[in-house]
């Protein structure tokens, strides 16, 4: 049994900041924002707004779409590094909302790489046939984390949710996973406040950043698990329909796949939209994908992540 996507839905809050309201904060330019990121404006959701909020709405939309009813979902994965409480988890909270009462639900935390890491962990328990309807959601709103006085981190995120729903089936959906982690990079890309270490966050509850550091592991991090997930899966650069890249920085992927000889015609992007939206980006832009026509039955799509532990994962799917 393959773990098929059968529904996808999306959400992003309402307030759009621009590159042009960036510059009213910090010392930066829309001209250096959009040359060195190709970010043009993000969302951020209100201060009343959190994870769990924008996490329901494209929950809801991927099960209408999926045409399941709320009791058939066996299991709930929410991939976050921003829950609205460190307990209850998220995915215990749409639990709730849903009335998914039969399903087990948690938090898988591996930052921008979470839904390649949930998409791999959904699709082995449905291969194991352990189970057959699985909701899993990338979400985070890490707007809320952003010093915004601190140029080489606010202007880079915004906030979102994506979600599909995974059922078992006979010949379609995922093919193959890659997952790794770089622990000892851990320090390149840290929320420092907030955990056991510091509940007190008395060493602040921003993100803190070494861009250069972070660029340098993202670009081996992409080319990596692109190859190794087209291995696993038997395939080549060739087969590939289209590529849906985790939605950091254009230079990223432009570089890769400029390395790798891939058309930019099979890359989907629409980072310029929303940046970084860490867990929500993959699931955003595969939904966004999907509505516009891009991905047909038997078509090969590739996802791929890498964010903060560092992490990087990525799937193939037959779509
Ligand atoms: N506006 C204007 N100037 C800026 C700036 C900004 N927002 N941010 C940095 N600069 C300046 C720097 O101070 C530096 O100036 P200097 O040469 O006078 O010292 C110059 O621009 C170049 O800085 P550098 O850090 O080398 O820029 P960069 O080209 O590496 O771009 C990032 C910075 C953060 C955009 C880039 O490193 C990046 O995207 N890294 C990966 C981050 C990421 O994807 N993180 C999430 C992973 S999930």
């Amino acid at each position: 049994m393959k773990a098929r996507i059968i529904g996808t839905g999306s959400h992003v809050p309402e307030k759009i900041v621009t590159n042009h309201d960036l510059a009213k904060l910090v010392d930066t330019s829309d001209e250096w924002i959009r040359e060195r990121t190709g970010i043009i404006e993000r969302r951020v959701s209100s201060e009343a707004t959190a994870t769990s909020d924008l996490a329901i709405v494209a929950a809801e939309k991927a099960i209408a779409k999926a045409k399941v009813s709320p009791e058939e979902i066996e299991v709930i994965i929410v991939c976050t590094t921003s829950p609205d409480t460190l307990f209850p988890s998220v995915a215990c909270i749409l639990q709730d909302k849903l009335k998914a009462v039969n399903a087990a639900a948690f938090d898988l935390s591996a930052a921008c790489a979470g839904f390649n890491y949930g998409l791999a962990v959904a699709s082995s328990l449905i291969e194991a046939g352990r189970h057959k309807t699985i909701l899993l959601v990338g979400a985070d709103t890490l707007t809320k984390y952003l010093d915004w006085t601190d140029r080489g981190t606010c202007i880079l995120f915004g906030d979102a949710a994506g979600a599909v729903v995974l059922k078992a089936d006979q010949d379609h959906g995922v093919i193959s996973n890659f997952w790794k982690a770089e622990g000892w990079l851990g320090q390149s890309l840290v929320m420092p406040g907030g955990g056991s270490r510091d509940p007190e966050n008395k060493h602040g509850r921003f993100i803190r950043m070494d861009g250069r550091e972070v660029f340098k592991f993202a670009v081996r991090a992409l080319e990596s698990s692109v190859n190794e997930v087209l291995k696993g899966a038997g395939r080549g650069l060739s087969d590939i329909t289209l590529l849906i890249p985790h939605q950091a920085n254009i230079r990223i992927i432009d570089h890769v796949i400029k390395k790798m000889g891939l058309s930019k015609e099979k890359v989907y992007v629409n980072l310029h939209k929303y940046g970084n939206t860490s867990a929500a980006s993959v699931p955003l832009a595969l939904d966004e994908a999907a509505a516009e026509g891009k991905i047909k039955s038997g078509d090969l799509v590739i996802l791929s992540g890498f964010g903060a532990g560092l992490t990087y994962g990525a799937n193939a799917i037959i779509w």
